[in-house]
């Protein structure tokens, strides 16, 4: 098992010493990342805090930007959300590749359902009716249609679906853009992690890094993803229910760059999903577990073996690709796997952003969004309202 290759250095702008702000961005995921750089386009001082911008789980991420097939049952809320910010990609991709001259890898190439057993039909059949109930852009296939689309699929697919809305993005040319966009819109990077939060009269005053230096900001943005109920000094009903749900992933490489898929493929084989996401240049992103394993970040050789397996069922050519990468990742989860967007009621100026679960790089514009236009004083996108952190507080007559 091959490590990653590190995490890219961010080339954003350092603070040099600048203590005092209108935004401190506490984690520089994509989330962190892309509210920083809107906020600092619309003329606030920002900085981020975080040793190493980039490196977390959007690091490792697949870049899916699926709200189609990662929809499940019972989570139709957040469906209209993620339908909400899959609309803002090709706009957001614009402005973005402008904005920090690189280019981002979107590939709004559909994404492709493959069933393999008959069992698998079934699952493929339940999932289509749900998905054509919600009014979701889904289109039935047959097991040959699958292969004409898709020739390196296996021949015992049985039937499919095609989501022609579910799309990608290279997740970690997107790192590399927003530490980019954002250090040209003025937001600076203070490479060390937020310790603790000051507050004082129902406000908040300052950010404590870990060399000790005190950063005054009017606000304060809590957007550091698995660990964002880390920061000491929230106040308790502001402290972010989440937790790390470990997804262990693989690349793998086509050594003379053939590409073995032209767009994602979501497999179903024996009740498991597997998803193969090709990038230019001949390689796959195959994932992911979901475990709950609190901060564990190993890579195990029965989840390296199982998605292998799978990955193989489905296309079978993978087998002659090189196994260039195995590592794992922890999403942000929340107790309804959705996410907490914008200002904590009870603590004037202080913001969340995070509990974004399995769909982290796919609500990035909208969340970019929606915490720029709350740090601005505005109303929030309408999409964006029913995820109020506000909605896990406790009352304090229930405590
Ligand atoms: N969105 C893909 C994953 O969380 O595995």
């Amino acid at each position: 098992v091959h490590r990653p290759p590190a995490p890219p250095v961010a080339h954003g702008q350092e603070c040099d010493g600048r203590r005092s702000h209108d935004v401190v961005v506490v984690g520089g995921g994509v989330i962190g990342l892309a509210v920083a750089w809107k906020a600092a386009s619309r003329g606030l001082k920002v900085g981020v805090a975080d040793p190493h911008p980039g490196a977390g789980a959007s690091w490792v991420a697949a870049g899916m930007l699926a709200p189609v097939t990662e929809v499940h049952y019972g989570e139709e809320p957040l469906l209209a959300l993620n339908v909400a910010s899959a609309r803002l990609w090709p706009e957001f991709v614009a402005e973005l590749e402008r904005s920090s001259g690189r280019r981002v890898g979107y590939m709004p190439c559909g994404t492709l359902v493959a069933a393999l057993e008959p069992g698998d039909r079934a699952w493929a059949e339940q999932f289509f009716a749900f998905a054509a109930e919600l009014g979701l852009e889904v289109q039935w296939m047959s097991g040959r249609q699958v292969r004409q689309a898709e020739p390196n699929i296996s021949p015992r697919v049985c039937a499919g679906m095609f989501a022609s809305g579910d799309h990608q993005v290279d997740n970690r040319l997107l790192v590399a853009a927003l530490i980019e966009a954002a250090g040209k819109a003025g937001c600076c990077f203070h490479r060390e992690r937020a310790d603790w939060l000051d507050t004082a009269g129902g406000k908040v005053e300052s950010v404590r890094l870990s060399s000790g230096a005190l950063l005054a900001s009017t606000s304060v943005v809590v957007a550091s993803g698995a660990w964002s109920a880390d920061i000491g000094g929230l106040p308790e009903a502001c402290i972010p229910p989440v937790r790390p749900v470990k997804g262990q992933i693989l690349r793998l490489r086509c050594p003379d760059g053939r590409q073995l898929l032209a767009r994602c493929v979501r497999g179903v084989v024996n009740g498991t999903t597997v998803y193969l996401v090709p990038r230019s240049g001949g390689s796959v992103v195959v994932g992911s577990t979901v475990e709950e394993k609190g901060f564990d970040s190993s890579v195990t050789t029965g989840a390296v073996y199982e998605m292998l397996r799978d990955a193989h069922r489905v296309v079978p050519g993978i087998a002659e690709l090189e196994l260039s990468e195995a590592v794992a990742g922890l999403r942000p989860g929340s107790p309804d796997n959705a996410p907490m967007l914008g200002p904590c009621p009870g603590v004037e100026g202080l913001l969340v952003a995070t509990g974004h679960y399995r769909n982290g790089v796919l609500l990035t514009p909208m969340t970019a969004q929606a915490l720029a236009a709350a740090l601005c004083g505005e109303a929030m996108p309408s999409d964006a309202l029913p995820f109020s952190p506000a909605r896990f507080q406790v009352p304090s007559w229930s405590r």
